[in-house]
């Protein structure tokens, strides 16, 4: 058995030295001391891969066979160097159970009991053009020598974006299941003099709150184990600084972001001698996987980007990505629209909602948003302890059901969407009397309710049809509808699936992946209907889901000055035309600070448009005619962050377009204090050569508030990039933006 392993082993080698792509490493100038003795090492193999600025090389190491990070970095001028250095460099994808002694990215005990797991290199291959992209995908083997154990990892490459993508298969043929107890998606290092993590943490209605410090030795971990509304308290994102801080426009910065819609797990250790590994991917916190014989376990995609310019390209590199590839139609256009839950909550009726598709037209936007409440009968969804699961329209408020209201809407000229939430359940609903079974729940304790509401057991196969048939049913019986909002509204707790039965530690996995493939499903049949991600606010906000969802629900907090801090920390990794945000009356700052902090993404309103006076509704329906002609600029351009509103009572952005020809820039006075002066602030990204006309928009049509406007004038590019604009008041909450054209 030795001999023909040892055989195959060569034969791969073989096969190694004479594949092109794989370029043999210069031998190195002399052994090392102490192995003088040993029999002469295979020559390393290199793996080079990357973009257009950035190299991630690994080395097979030809002394033991295993594949380590030999650079992660800027693009270097060639790799000759890196060949003649002795340090093979970091493990790649390190294992357990044998000579590592720090966090593993993969630990598995086989069948036999075994519980250590070795990987040495097999084979190395890539393909172009997936997906009509330019993206690179690279594949490299690994295997158990004893064990028929391998893992692929994948690096996939987008070269202009600057952005990887990371991800590993697992896959065994061992007479029985292995469990695997550990599967990272991917595993950086870094040898820096020092390490500062960037985090966005927070709560309901105070989402991507930022904060940053500096890794000291030892683990720190970002993570969840909410399993649903999975990115309730942290989002799976992260920047971390190398040598130093970085700020927008320098710095040596990582951004990196987990495609995982559930319990997810960043883990930064810093070890005895200064080397930071970053290991990311599904948290492995009560979730170990049998894994079948024959079986592939393929973990969800680490999206990261390296920029040596600041946290600002980190960035632009993942928005420019998200537009191309994260975001369903990232690169189309989006509707604006008018909701009703802030204005109505749960109050409502056919002649209500009949007269809200009027002010829809009266307002300008595409479409109305039809929110929670329209459904249920036998419990009516008249508040929320009763009617989740039960999707047929109440016949109370809705006597002729959607199907009139979409009709209606159509005849009004605007287009039509609704709210639905169909992973959950109220236990006062037919749903719950019906299919008790249907619902993670633990047997032996007390239901424990959050929105007074259960989660669905997605891991059984007719809950997955009974979600897909609500979504589908509905969509059938009124193709008219044209937009979705699909809510989910707590985390798990006391999780148990009966479906499951003893597999209960793979509920957090499964229900994740079938969720996924519910989506795909109805992204077969529906490949662009607009679909909101929404969980409370931004308790679901990442790029596993974003592959099927057009847009995200930024936070239930509408008052337009938290609302900033919100977005600014959403910015830092998702590009603007997915970040949906409403004028509401929540806060209680001007309409016009309000629609300005609203424009900044995917504008929409939730607010009585009844109650507004004649100027106001002049106001917001010349907001969504500006909005219509810049929105392109503003979702789909390059966004600079100039003033932070973490470091001034100001906060300043810009979005610009890729030919530099138009942008629009944002300005907000969070506070005023007496005698504060606001500086001059000079803008990112413009032509230095060309010349630019600044004309404000959304103007007050009564009572300006905002410092001396900069309205009408003309400056060149190298103008306003080197001298700058006023964007100052004294007015604590007012605010400006500028439309700025060549
Ligand atoms: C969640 C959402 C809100 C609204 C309500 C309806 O809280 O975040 O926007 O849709 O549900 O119940």
């Amino acid at each position: 058995m030795k001999k023909i392993l040892f055989t195959l082993i060569l034969i791969f080698s073989l096969i190694l030295i004479a594949n092109p792509q794989v370029q043999p490493a210069q031998p190195p100038a002399g052994p090392p001391p102490g192995i003088q003795n040993q029999k002469p090492a295979a020559p390393d193999v290199f793996i080079t891969t990357g973009t257009k600025s950035v190299d991630l090389i690994f080395r097979v190491n030809g002394r033991d066979g295993r594949l380590y990070q030999a650079y992660f970095g800027k693009k270097l001028a060639n790799t000759e160097s890196l060949k003649q250095s002795r340090d093979a460099g970091h493990p790649a994808y390190a294992t357990f159970g044998t000579d590592n002694l720090f966090e593993p990215a993969i630990r598995a005990v086989h069948n036999d009991g075994n519980p250590s797991l070795e990987l040495k290199y097999v084979s190395q291959s890539f393909e172009t053009g997936t997906g009509g992209s330019s993206a690179v995908l690279n594949k490299i083997l690994l295997k158990d020598p004893e064990y028929p154990f391998e893992v692929t990892l994948f690096i996939k490459t987008f070269p202009d974006e600057d952005v990887i993508e990371q991800w590993a298969e697992i896959k065994h043929t061992e007479k029985k299941p292995v469990t695997i107890y550990n599967y990272a998606s991917s595993m950086l290092h870094f040898d820096a003099e020092q390490y500062w993590l960037t985090q966005f943490h927070g709560d309901w209605a105070e989402e991507m709150k930022m904060a940053e410090s500096q890794l000291t030795a030892g683990i720190k971990i970002l993570d969840t184990k909410l399993g649903t509304r999975a990115h309730m308290y942290q989002t799976p994102v992260f920047m971390l600084s190398l040598n130093g801080k970085s700020d927008e426009a320098s710095g040596e910065v990582l951004a990196g972001t987990l495609g995982w819609s559930g319990n997810f797990r960043f883990l930064f250790e810093i070890d005895e001698k200064g080397s930071l590994r970053v290991i990311s991917g599904i948290n492995p916190f009560a979730s170990e996987y049998s894994l079948e014989p024959g079986k592939i376990f393929k973990t969800p995609s680490m999206i990261f980007t390296y920029s040596a310019a600041g946290k600002g390209q980190a960035s632009r590199n993942l928005h420019r990505w998200a537009q191309k590839y994260g975001v369903l139609d990232g690169t189309g256009s989006r509707l604006t629209l008018l909701n009703n839950w802030e204005a109505t909550g749960f109050n409502f009726d056919e002649k209500k909602l009949t007269a809200i598709l009027d002010e829809t037209k009266l307002l300008g936007v595409d479409l109305f948003l039809l929110d929670d409440g329209w459904f249920a009968n036998k419990y009516p969804r008249n508040n929320d302890r009763a009617g989740l699961g039960d999707w047929q329209e109440n016949k109370a408020k809705l006597p002729n059901g959607l199907g009139y209201l979409v009709k209606e809407a159509d005849n009004k000229g605007v287009k039509f969407g609704i709210w639905i939430e169909p992973e959950m359940v109220n236990p006062k609903s037919e749903l719950y009397e019906n299919h008790p079974d249907w619902i993670l729940k633990l047997p032996n304790r007390p239901e424990h309710y959050y929105r007074n509401q259960l989660v669905l057991d997605l891991t059984n196969p007719k809950v997955q049809e009974f979600v897909f048939n609500t979504v589908d049913g509905m969509l059938t019986k009124n193709p008219g509808i044209a937009f979705i909002k699909w809510d989910c509204n707590r985390m798990m707790t006391n999780t148990y699936s009966p479906y499951l039965k003893d597999k209960q530690s793979h509920v957090y996995i499964d229900y994740v992946n079938n969720l996924y493939n519910i989506l795909d499903r109805l992204r077969q049949k529906y490949p662009k209907l607009p679909i909101m991600l929404c969980s409370g606010g931004g308790g679901r906000v990442d790029y596993g889901a974003l592959k099927y969802f057009t847009e995200f629900w930024a936070s239930d907090n509408t008052d337009a000055l938290e609302r900033i801090y919100i977005q600014w920390g959403y910015s830092y990794f998702f590009p603007a035309v997915s970040v949906c945000n409403h004028v509401t009356s929540w806060g209680k700052q001007s309409l016009k600070f309000r629609t300005d902090v609203a424009m900044m993404g995917k504008m929409g309103f939730d607010i009585q448009v009844n109650e507004m006076t004649e100027n106001e509704l002049k106001f917001c329906q010349n907001a969504v005619t500006s909005y219509k002609r810049l929105n392109d600029v503003i979702l789909h351009g390059d966004l600079y962050r100039i003033v932070s509103p973490y470091e001034e009572n100001r906060a300043v952005m810009m979005y610009v377009n890729e030919a530099k020809s138009k942008a629009v820039l944002f300005g907000y006075i969070l506070n005023a204090r007496y005698g504060e002066n606001f500086n001059r602030i000079r803008l990112q990204g413009l032509d230095p050569a060309k010349t630019y006309k600044i004309q404000e928009i959304n103007v007050l049509t009564e009572g300006r508030r905002f410092g001396p406007s900069e309205s009408g004038r003309s400056y060149t590019g190298d103008y306003l990039m080197n001298v700058g604009l006023n964007i100052g008041s004294a007015t604590p909450l007012s605010s400006v933006v500028y439309e700025i054209t060549e």
